[in-house]
């Protein structure tokens, strides 16, 4: 971690995990997988959260993947049973890039914070050395040792290079190759396909989001492709500030998203001059499915109203109804309080007349 604290410094709580797996006496690869992949990635798939995704990876799934896993009713079959709910999102990842990428026949991928190698693991398995060239590039150190000694073990047949190791940055050598952000600003030579960035730019500052964006933009080519999936509305509240000769091919919820506002976005570099009228309609289609704070506020309002006819025409038989509407409101202003945080210093709810006003 020293050798990081200038511009590149991880967020505080990376610090933390960094000394956790220092000081722990089991460091097996699973106990050690949750800062990655979170307790949901970690949790083993049921019924429940298998009918969440499988609708949308049906949709997507032109790599064949989901027979292997679940029945034609959806029942998941036994080759499934040691999945983990991280492995849906991975089939998820897996599908959306092949449906934009798989063609092309030489694809150099560089990711962003790409943990201990889940979405890596993922690409080779399905378009394999032949086809691919991965560059790792994050600022935690941890995550960069784990990622090399998780994907040496298990890609035996995959050359894996690391910066840490003192091997060259040589994609004629190395099928992946490992490295931390500060020197891969000064070492890499190579224009990359496809950029990735997946849970991670969340939970970072603007000048950092802002960094990885450009940086997206400098070394990705002229038609290559940048696939982002990140929580807008989770630590990174701030501005997505694409530049502006993206074209965006896709934006909406996942069935990953576990925050309101959690795009998956697919954007082209360079490919047309109606980059931003198009970013814009697709902006605006995906905020109509978010709720924002404002839609629930109007929400309430109605519910609201509804409530005031009840109270004079009910008897105050019902609990709730009891309530004078002052109490009324301020009940339901706390759960939304529990539900959005801080935003409701920002907005008021609309002061209602009583109906005998
Ligand atoms: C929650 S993990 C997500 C891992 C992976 N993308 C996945 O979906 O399985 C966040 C990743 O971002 C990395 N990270 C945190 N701060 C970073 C920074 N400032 N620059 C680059 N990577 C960072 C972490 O080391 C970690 O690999």
């Amino acid at each position: 971690m020293a050798q990081n604290g200038g511009e590149h410094v991880p967020a505080g709580t990376w610090g933390r995990v960094t000394e956790q797996a220092e000081s722990t006496k089991d460091r097996s690869f699973d106990t050690m997988l949750d800062p990655w992949i979170g307790c949901l990635g970690l949790k083993p798939i049921d019924p429940a959260i298998a009918n969440h995704y499988l609708p949308f990876l049906k949709a997507i799934d032109t790599l064949q993947l989901v027979p292997s896993y679940f029945s034609k009713d959806g029942e998941l079959n036994e080759s499934a049973a040691k999945l983990r709910v991280t492995d849906l999102g991975s089939l998820l990842d897996i599908n959306l890039i092949n449906l934009y990428a798989g063609t092309r026949p030489q694809l150099t991928v560089l990711e962003v914070g790409g943990g201990y190698g889940r979405l890596t693991e993922a690409v080779f398995n399905v378009f394999g050395p032949k086809q691919v060239k991965y560059v790792m590039i994050d600022s935690v150190p941890l995550s960069l040792f784990y990622a090399e000694t998780y994907l040496s073990n298990n890609l035996p047949n995959i050359s894996v290079g690391s910066y840490y190791k003192g091997d060259p940055f040589d994609l004629e050598k190395f099928d992946i190759y490992i490295i931390p952000t500060w020197h891969f600003e000064k070492l890499n030579r190579y224009e990359y396909d496809l950029g990735v960035n997946i849970e991670s730019l969340q939970e970072m500052d603007q000048p950092k989001v802002d960094y990885y964006l450009g940086l997206f933009d400098k070394v990705v080519k002229k038609d290559g492709l940048i696939y982002i999936s990140n929580s807008h509305d989770y630590i990174f509240k701030g501005e997505w500030n694409y530049p502006k000769n993206w074209n965006c091919l896709f934006r909406d919820n996942s069935p990953r998203s576990w925050t309101n506002d959690h795009p998956a976005e697919i954007f082209v570099k360079d490919h047309s001059v109606e980059a931003p009228a198009r970013n814009r309609l697709l902006q605006f289609a995906h905020e109509k499915h978010v709720e924002t704070f404002e839609d629930l506020t109007a929400k309430l309002a109605d519910l609201l109203k509804k409530y005031e006819e009840l109270v004079f025409e009910v008897p105050n038989d019902l609990l709730l109804l009891r309530f004078p509407t002052s109490q009324l409101i301020q009940v339901l202003k706390n759960r939304v309080r529990r539900r959005f945080g801080m935003k409701m210093k920002q907005a008021q709810l609309p002061r209602l007349q009583p109906n005998n006003a």
